[in-house]
């Protein structure tokens, strides 16, 4: 990778926009996946991925000037969202040395939680897979299956390793948004359930308006950005949860306001925040996940997730999600559910969504919100999104632990995990685990029950 200092060029750049910094090249790292029609017979694509934008430097077109520092814009070169985006460039990625983003082997992502760097140090990483160097790999995942391989034993309680899927523009709103330049090769036009309110450009603009630094190199402005999100994975070694959440729009939008749903409007947002999820440990089976459980996270193994449709065609109505899990070659079907009131199934469907809601007393936004059909509209066209993070609001107590943190956890849906809920407070986390890692490997679509042997 070498460094180019920008030339009068730049300076000559006068459209509005979101600029392409030149000061590092942007090379993607190389993740092939496979695509089957039955066991044995899938074919190689040549797919890459992209660090999201909100990682990477951002600068003044014209030179080494940050735009951006520590967790405020600078006023001169961003006194406004749209004089910002055409001042500013965001740069390319070393994605090694900065980000410690690395492909131990074809087929294989490994994704480091600290990383020292020259600047410091880097927290988490979120990458996208792209088919092309300017494009997003659109997934169509109605009667499909998407499988993958998992390294979680280095991931303790209060990480969160995650592979999902947002409704992202197939460009980065490169094309929707005059303001952006970059695009997808430089991880534009994020987008996911809870209207995420830190990302520093959206549709083409700055968020600047309202920003406020919230701790750290993270700020949160007036603006968010939301779309549909499947999670198939959001894990550490000692707990997970897969987990639809529909929005009311089918593709980016940007919110404000109300919109966003944020505290207060939590159920009158755009998106479902909660989402439907299923937790096998929340679900009442204890002893399912985790080190030396039925699947045991302290050492590799594989996940299916199938979309299945009520005619059994790539366009029908979604109708349920199952969920597989292959070890040491053994395919062990997801844990059933053991909760009053919830019948003993091992997959989402609407009705598992509404006994599950009404046992813990949550409100069914999901359901609100249009369900599994509002989920497998969007599921038509979806950005795959790989991340490891730690959770600066509530420590992945969500996932992990005990929450509401206040609530009994004899409480039928208060305890998800048996974490200690301090174990996921970011500074403690960052400190005591920055050799944290997750890796992923061997990413397949396919045709149901098409991309894994049973033995
Ligand atoms: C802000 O940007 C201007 C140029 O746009 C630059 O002259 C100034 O030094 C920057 N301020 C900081 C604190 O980086
Ligand atoms: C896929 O495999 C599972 C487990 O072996 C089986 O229960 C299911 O019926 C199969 N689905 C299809 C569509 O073949």
């Amino acid at each position: 990778m070498y460094k180019r200092v920008a030339t009068a060029l730049s300076f000559a750049s006068l459209v509005l926009g979101q600029q392409v910094g030149t000061l590092t090249a942007e090379k993607h790292p190389s993740l092939p996946i496979e695509v089957c029609t039955a066991p044995g017979s899938c074919t190689k694509e040549d797919t890459t991925v992209v660090l999201d934008a909100n990682w990477r430097w951002t600068h003044v077109t014209s030179g080494y000037t940050n735009c951006y520092t520590g967790n405020a814009w600078n006023t001169t070169a961003c006194p406004d969202g749209k004089t910002c985006a055409a001042n500013c460039a965001i740069d390319g990625a070393d994605y090694e040395k900065t980000y410690g983003i690395t492909t131990p082997q074809s087929g294989a992502l490994r994704l480091n939680f600290v990383t020292k760097n020259e600047n410091g140090q880097n927290v988490g990483s979120r990458v996208y897979l792209m088919a092309s160097d300017d494009k997003y790999r659109l997934f169509n995942l109605l009667n499909k299956e998407f499988t993958f391989d998992v390294d979680v034993s280095k991931l303790p309680c209060g990480l969160n390793g995650a592979v999902y899927f947002s409704e992202m523009d197939e460009d980065g709103g490169k094309s929707r948004f005059s303001g952006n330049k970059a695009g997808a090769k430089y991880g534009t036009g994020y987008c996911d359930s809870q209207c995420p309110q830190d990302i520093k450009f959206i549709n083409g603009e700055a968020n600047v308006e309202g920003w406020g630094g919230s701790d750290g190199n993270s700020g949160t402005g007036n603006y968010g950005t939301c779309c549909a999100e499947m999670d198939i994975w959001e894990a550490n070694l000692d707990a997970t949860a897969y987990t639809p959440h529909p929005c009311k729009v089918n593709e980016q939008t940007r919110c404000e306001g109300i919109d966003c749903g944020s505290g207060d409007n939590r159920y009158s947002g755009l998106c479902d925040k909660d989402g439907c999820d299923f937790n096998s440990f929340r679900m009442g089976n204890k002893d399912f996940y985790g080190p030396e459980k039925t699947v045991d996270t302290s050492k590799p193994f594989t996940i299916v997730t199938q979309f299945v449709t009520d005619d059994g065609t790539d366009s029908g109505t979604l109708k349920s999600i199952h969920r597989f899990y292959v070890q040491d070659g053994k395919v062990i079907p997801n844990s059933e559910t053991v909760i009053e009131g919830v019948d003993p199934v091992n997959y989402i469907s609407d009705e598992f969504c509404q006994q599950q809601k009404t046992a813990f007393g949550d409100n069914n936004y999901f359901a609100t919100v249009g369900g599994m059909a509002a989920m497998g509209k969007s599921l038509e066209k979806m950005v795959l999104v790989l991340s490891v993070w730690d959770d600066h609001a509530v420590s992945m107590n969500w996932l992990d632990s005990n929450y509401p943190t206040d609530a009994d956890p004899s409480k039928p849906g208060v305890a998800r995990g048996r974490c200690d809920p301090e174990a996921g407070l970011p500074e403690r986390v960052e400190k005591e685990h920055p050799d944290a890692y997750v890796v992923y490997s061997n990413l397949k679509l396919g045709a149901i029950n098409s991309t894994f042997t049973a033995a």
